[in-house]
C-alpha cells in the first residue's frame, strides 16, 4: 500500500482536482463581459482552468491579450497561462467594438495597471488542439468571442470536434428576428467571423449556443453593482461597465448591460441556468443584409441532423445572483 508521503500530498491534490473540477480552455477577445466571465470563472473556484486563449474580436488582438492579462493581474492570478491566437477573422475584415467596450477594450478601468505582455510560446488553435487530445472526451471549450481559433484548430485537426466534451459558444440569435445587437438578424461574435462559425457548425462537435436570445435577459444594473460596494470588484465593475451601460441605453433604450459572457461561463458552472434544445443551425456567409446571421431550422425543413443546443429559456435572477454572490465573496 503506498502512503500519502509517498505519494506527495500536491499530486493528491492535483488528483482531486481532476475529478472534481471540469477542465475547461476560456477563449476570449476581452472585452467588458469577457473580463467579467474572467473574473466569474476564476472566483468560482469551480473550475479547473488550463489556459485562456485569446483572438481578434472586439478589439485587435494585441489589445485583447493586455487586457486579459490586466485582468488576470486584478484578479491576483498571473500564473494563468495566457495563449495568443487568430489576429484577425479568416476571410473578412475585422470590425472592433469600441463604442461598446471603449478605446482600450475595458471601458478604461485598468488604465493604472502595468502587466508583462508576453504570453505562452504555443499558439492558440494548437494549444486546443493539444489539450483536446490530452483529455479526451474531459475539456469543455468555453468561447466567448468570435470562433476563428477552433475553426483554424478544426482546419488543421479535424478530430478535435470528437476529442472535445462540449463547446459552449456565446453567439448568434435564433428565435428573435431583428433583435440582433451588430445587424438586424446578427450578432457580435458569429458578424465577426460568420466563416469561421459556419466550420465550427459542421465540425460534429457537441456545441451549446448561448445566444442573446437569453443573454439580453441577464442585464447587470447600477443597483446590482451597488451590491459589491466595499468589495475587491466593486471599482472595476462600476468602471468599466459604464460605457457599456450608456451605449445600451443610448441605442437601444434599456437599463443594464447584458451579462452575455459571463451567462456562457456560469452555463458550465451550473447547466440548470439554462434550458436547451437541440435543432439544425447554420449561419449566413453571402448575403451583405444577413451576414452572420444563425438560422435555426426549428422546424426540420431542411432534413438535416441538428447540430447545435440552442438557449431557449434562463433563470435570469438565479443566475445574477450566482454572478454577484461569486464577486461579493471573495476576500
Ligand atoms: C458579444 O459580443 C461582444 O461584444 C461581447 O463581448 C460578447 O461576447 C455579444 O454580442
Ligand atoms: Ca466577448
Amino acid at each position: 500500500m503506498v502512503t500519502i508521503k509517498e505519494v506527495g500530498v500536491s499530486v493528491i491534490l492535483e488528483r482531486l482536482i481532476n475529478i472534481y473540477m471540469k477542465k475547461v480552455i476560456l477563449d476570449v477577445d476581452t472585452g467588458i463581459d469577457d473580463a467579467l466571465a474572467i473574473i466569474y470563472g476564476i472566483e468560482s473556484k469551480r473550475l479547473n482552468l488550463l489556459g485562456i486563449t485569446t483572438v481578434s474580436g472586439n478589439v485587435p488582438l494585441h489589445m485583447v491579450t493586455k487586457n486579459t492579462k490586466k485582468v488576470l493581474s486584478l484578479i491576483g492570478r498571473e500564473d494563468i497561462k495566457v495563449y495568443a491566437g487568430a489576429n484577425r477573422p479568416l476571410i473578412r475584415e475585422p470590425e472592433y467594438e469600441y463604442s461598446v467596450h471603449g478605446s482600450d477594450g475595458i471601458g478604461n478601468a485598468l488604465g493604472y495597471l502595468e502587466v508583462d505582455e508576453a504570453v505562452e510560446p504555443t499558439f492558440a488553435p494548437d494549444f486546443i488542439i493539444e489539450q483536446a487530445k490530452k483529455h479526451q472526451g474531459k475539456l469543455t471549450l468555453i468561447m466567448v468571442g468570435p470562433v476563428t481559433n477552433l475553426a483554424l484548430a478544426l482546419r488543421k485537426e479535424p478530430r478535435v470536434a470528437q476529442w472535445l466534451d462540449k463547446v459552449i459558444i456565446m453567439g448568434g440569435i435564433v428565435s428573435q428576428a431583428g433583435k440582433g445587437n451588430k445587424l438586424p438578424n446578427s450578432e457580435f461574435n458569429m458578424f465577426a467571423d460568420a466563416e469561421a462559425a459556419s466550420i465550427v457548425f459542421h465540425s460534429g462537435a457537441d456545441i451549446t449556443l448561448v445566444s442573446l436570445d437569453v443573454t439580453t435577459k441577464t442585464l447587470l444594473t447600477l443597483e446590482h453593482i451597488e451590491e459589491l460596494k466595499g468589495t475587491k470588484y466593486y471599482d472595476f465593475v462600476l468602471n468599466s461597465t459604464k460605457v457599456f451601460r450608456s451605449f445600451t441605453f443610448t441605442k437601444f433604450g434599456v437599463n443594464g448591460c447584458a451579462l452575455h459572457d459571463p451567462l456562457t461561463v456560469g452555463y458550465v458552472l451550473d447547466p440548470t441556468f439554462l434550458k436547451t434544445e437541440k435543432y439544425f443551425v447554420d449561419i449566413e456567409t453571402v448575403s451583405p443584409l444577413g451576414y452572420g446571421q444563425t438560422i435555426c431550422d426549428f422546424r426540420g425543413l431542411w432534413k438535416k441532423k441538428p447540430n447545435v443546443n440552442i438557449c431557449v429559456d434562463v433563470d435570469s435572477e438565479r443566475f445574477l445572483d450566482s454572478f454577484i454572490s461569486t464577486l461579493k465573496d471573495v476576500e
